[in-house]
């Protein structure tokens, strides 16, 4: 659990970054970057509570080991053009699924009561992530983007079929 905790520490931290490098993105657009910038407020925040937990455990953070399920699927996104941006929020969007369906998982099964009421609360949170980055890639996808989703989402099964099971999120 202390190498769960320390990975989740690190995707909050990479969420945070991860929300202000794509409000620079769409700094023109109405309500996206303060949607953005709202977004890793809050990512910001699970990161403070998670250190906090770390503290209490006499954890560090350390180095980033990083994540090969994330960075495989940003792999996966269109170097340019018009969908790289439609698939940047869906990948986005699954991490943040994941990240949900993982921190339920967590919350229904950790006998520590303080710790699953913890993660009870981040996974709603991350469920409004996930929501946030979908409705973003439909309204940029238009007409593709039931293919789009459908494509990812497989690529996204494939992708954890070959991954090893380790003491993460994701
Ligand atoms: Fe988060
Ligand atoms: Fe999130």
């Amino acid at each position: 659990m202390d190498r769960v905790l320390i990975d989740h520490a690190h995707c909050e931290k990479k969420a945070a970054a991860h929300a202000l490098s794509i409000m620079s993105r769409y700094a023109d657009e109405t309500g996206v970057a303060r949607a953005m910038a709202v977004l890793a407020r809050e990512e910001a925040g699970h990161l403070a509570e998670v250190l906090g937990i770390l503290e209490r455990r006499k954890l560090s953070l350390g180095r980033d080991p990083g994540d090969p399920y994330a960075q495989a699927l940003f792999k996966r996104a269109h170097s340019s053009g018009p969908l790289r941006q439609v698939d940047l929020l869906l990948a986005s969007g699954l991490i943040e699924l994941r990240s949900e369906e993982r921190l339920s998982l967590l919350a229904t099964h950790l006998d520590d009561p303080e710790l699953a009421a913890f993660y009870q609360r981040l996974c709603l949170s991350e469920a409004g992530h996930a929501a946030l980055f979908f409705s973003l890639a439909e309204r940029r996808a238009g007409s593709r983007y039931a293919e789009r989703e459908r494509a990812w989402f497989d690529a996204e099964a494939e992708l954890i079929a070959t991954l090893p099971v380790r003491p993460a999120i994701h």
